[in-house]
């Protein structure tokens, strides 16, 4: 078995994911529009259970966190509270020759433009917010911002969600949504890009526990990526050096994966102290303290924030999956997801299209379907071509019918990563995937 590693691997990716409709250009038939991107129907499923994952994780099995979904367009004072009005920027500098622009941060060498020479600009600071109008008239008073991160929709809820679920800290408010980042430099596929969802949870607690909760969502948010699937070898954790850290940050590692393009980030783990929370309270000129019962103190909880992106981490599951396997004509692709992230759990493949097997097929299919199992018929082309498309599909699943499960109700299981093939009787398929999910799930 070869994993492939080449240099150019992203763009067999980029290929696969549109001929599998796993993520196509955005507005392709205008000529695309610079680094948006659309899932297709195997890429939506896939990044669904991506965040389902990450909510399962981080909400559903867990008594100290709870969720909500705020709103993408909030009080434009929020960005001055956080500090994303005067401080969310990049240095940029463009070649006078060419017109190329950069991230003066990424450049070694500020004289010359790395592309063709030429002399380039001074630097300047350029604001990553994308603005918009609130109503009718486009003028100042009714600017308002699409928010660059959803940790903010948190923070200004702390105390709305805090007195409505009655938590004390340590407790979380978990987020999945949207965000917009005009970013200089986009690129690698859905790595970098201008519009983008994250998977965010801001942790209260104590401030004098904020060493031990740092170094727990380090851990476990590592873990998570791992648990489902993602080759340990390939995952690292970089501290943030004192000149990378944020302005309201005491510490922050990063979970790195080794994309095809390098090692790079697919979420921050930082200790935001209680910086949120006062910086709220002055801009708004109410209080966000938290009241202790027990000792009768207001506090301001420090704050431990796993911030992931849905985007790159399905990237990476979508990298970290894909396998060549075999040579010549024998050569199959082969996305080994794991169960939980597979966009389709099982394929119904009817031997024949005749005989009673499209019939008993059919059944089967309505079953899985009606049962929650993302499933898919296909009673085209030869068995092995139909084996060949599911597993570049990634379906960790194929149930065969044949003239044998006309006989006895038997039908044939074949494992996608194993090629193991075992009869089992036709009622029992929705149980036994149903089982090999749940097994399969952290
Ligand atoms: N609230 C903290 C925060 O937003 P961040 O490191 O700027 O921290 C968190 O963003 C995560 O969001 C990143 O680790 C990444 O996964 C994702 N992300 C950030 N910018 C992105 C972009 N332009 N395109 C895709 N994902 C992005």
């Amino acid at each position: 078995m070869m994993a492939a590693a080449t240099p150019d691997l992203m763009s067999t990716i980029v290929s696969l994911s549109k001929r599998r409709g796993f993520v196509f250009q955005s507005s392709e038939i205008y000529g695309g529009l610079n680094s948006c991107w659309d899932y297709g129907p195997l890429g939506v499923e896939l990044k669904r259970n991506v965040k389902e994952a990450w909510w399962r994780s981080m909400v559903t099995n867990r008594r100290d966190i709870v969720g909500i979904d705020a709103s993408i367009l909030m009080h434009p004072k929020v960005w001055e509270a956080s500090g994303h009005l005067s401080g969310f920027s990049d240095p940029l500098v463009d070649c006078k020759k060419c017109n190329e622009r950069f991230r003066a941060d990424h450049l070694d060498n500020l004289e010359k433009c790395p592309k063709c020479g030429g002399q380039l600009t001074d630097i300047r600071k350029f604001n990553l917010m994308f603005k918009t109008f609130m109503g009718p008239i486009e003028d100042q008073s009714a600017t308002v911002y699409m928010r660059p991160e959803t940790a903010q929709g948190i923070f200004v809820n702390f105390l709305n969600v805090q007195q409505a679920s009655r938590l004390k800290p340590p407790f979380g408010i978990a987020q999945v949504g949207k965000s917009f980042r005009n970013e200089i430099t986009p690129g690698n596929f859905t790595y970098r890009t201008r519009e983008f969802e994250q998977m965010e949870m801001e942790f209260f607690v104590p401030p004098d526990q904020d060493v031990r909760w740092y170094e727990y969502w380090r851990d476990a948010r590592l873990k998570w990526y791992s648990d489902y699937g993602i080759k340990k070898e390939k995952l690292r954790l970089r501290d943030h050096t004192d000149d990378e850290l944020a302005h309201y940050a005491k510490a922050c590692v990063d979970v790195e994966y080794l994309f095809p393009f390098g090692w790079s980030e697919l979420e921050g783990i930082a200790n935001r102290t209680d910086y949120d929370l006062k910086q709220h309270t002055q801009f708004s000129g109410k209080s966000l303290a938290y009241f202790d019962e027990e000792t009768k103190q207001h506090y301001y909880p420090y704050v431990i924030e796993p911030a992931a992106g849905a985007d790159r981490a399905t990237l990476a599951f979508l990298v970290d999956a894909y396998n060549v396997e075999g040579e010549g004509k024998e050569e199959r692709t082969v996305l080994r997801f794991h169960p939980a992230i597979a966009p389709i759990k099982a394929a119904v493949l009817p031997l024949v299209k005749r005989d009673g097997m499209p019939e008993m097929g059919e059944k089967i299919y309505r079953d899985l379907l009606g049962n929650s199992i993302k499933s898919f018929y296909d009673h085209t082309a030869s068995i092995g071509r139909r084996y060949a498309r599911q597993d570049e599909a990634g379906t960790p699943y194929c149930i065969t019918v044949d003239g044998q499960s006309i006989e006895d109700q038997t039908v044939t299981v074949r494992e996608r990563d194993s090629r193991e093939q075992y009869r089992v009787s036709a009622g029992s398929i929705v149980e036994l995937i149903t089982k090999k999910m749940k097994d399969s799930m952290k």
